[in-house]
């Protein structure tokens, strides 16, 4: 399909371009990067270019993954990224994120992953988005009960982080239709400390 943009109450979700490059480079750069993520690391302006040029476009085409830039204006810089991968079998989402450090604590993901899982509910057939993250990433947590994402227990990071294995993880899941009375996230992740 063709990439889609979505718009928010601020922001607009739209593709990542190869003018993003720049801003891509730069906020990949970060020192927690490699221990929360599946990066290159180091990352460079040439896996900027990568990712703006194939990995994107190529996810819209084969509609294998949905990637969007946040941004505050159609023209305006590149904030951050989210997206959502198809995992075949069950058919299910994968979503991850990252906003560049310069942009966070605004609730501006929160906002963003909203939309994109509202849009594949509406759009796709597929009945749950799954999250994970690496325990101890409150951020990341915090997005994801903002969007709806219900707890669904500790195991180990499904994907390798760039800083290599498979860390000790937080998993969650968003159902269609799930409404609000999803049972509460447990104090041992909310209460969570390093
Ligand atoms: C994860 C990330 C995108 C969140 O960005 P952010 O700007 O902090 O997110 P928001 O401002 O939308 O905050 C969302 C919620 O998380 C909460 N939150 C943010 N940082 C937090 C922290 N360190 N501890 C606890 N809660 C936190 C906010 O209060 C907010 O909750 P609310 O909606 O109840 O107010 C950002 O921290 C980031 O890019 N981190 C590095 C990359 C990464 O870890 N990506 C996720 C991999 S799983």
């Amino acid at each position: 399909m063709e990439p889609v943009e979505l718009r928010t109450e601020r922001l607009v979700l739209d593709t990542p371009l190869p003018e993003d490059r720049a801003r891509v480079t730069e906020y990949c750069q970060d020192p927690v990067f490699p221990g929360y993520m599946t990066l290159p690391w180091p990352y460079t302006s040439d896996d900027a270019v990568f990712f703006l040029e194939s990995l994107v476009p190529d996810g819209w085409r084969t509609e294998r993954e949905f990637t969007w830039a946040l941004r505050e204006a159609s023209d305006g810089p590149l904030l951050g990224v989210v997206g959502m991968r198809v995992q075949p079998e069950p058919r299910t989402l994968d979503i991850g994120y990252w906003l560049g450090a310069p942009h966070r604590g605004h609730g501006y993901m929160a906002e963003a992953a909203r939309a994109a899982v509202a849009w594949a509910f509406d759009s796709l057939e597929v009945e749950t988005v799954l999250w994970e993250c690496v325990v101890g990433n409150l951020a990341s947590v915090g997005v994801a009960r903002a969007a709806g994402f219900s707890y669904t227990g500790a195991a180990p990071l499904k994907v390798e982080v760039s800083s290599g294995g498979h860390p000790d993880a937080w998993h969650g899941a968003r159902r269609r239709g799930a409404g609000p009375d999803a049972p509460p996230w447990p104090a041992e992740v909310l209460e969570h400390r390093a």
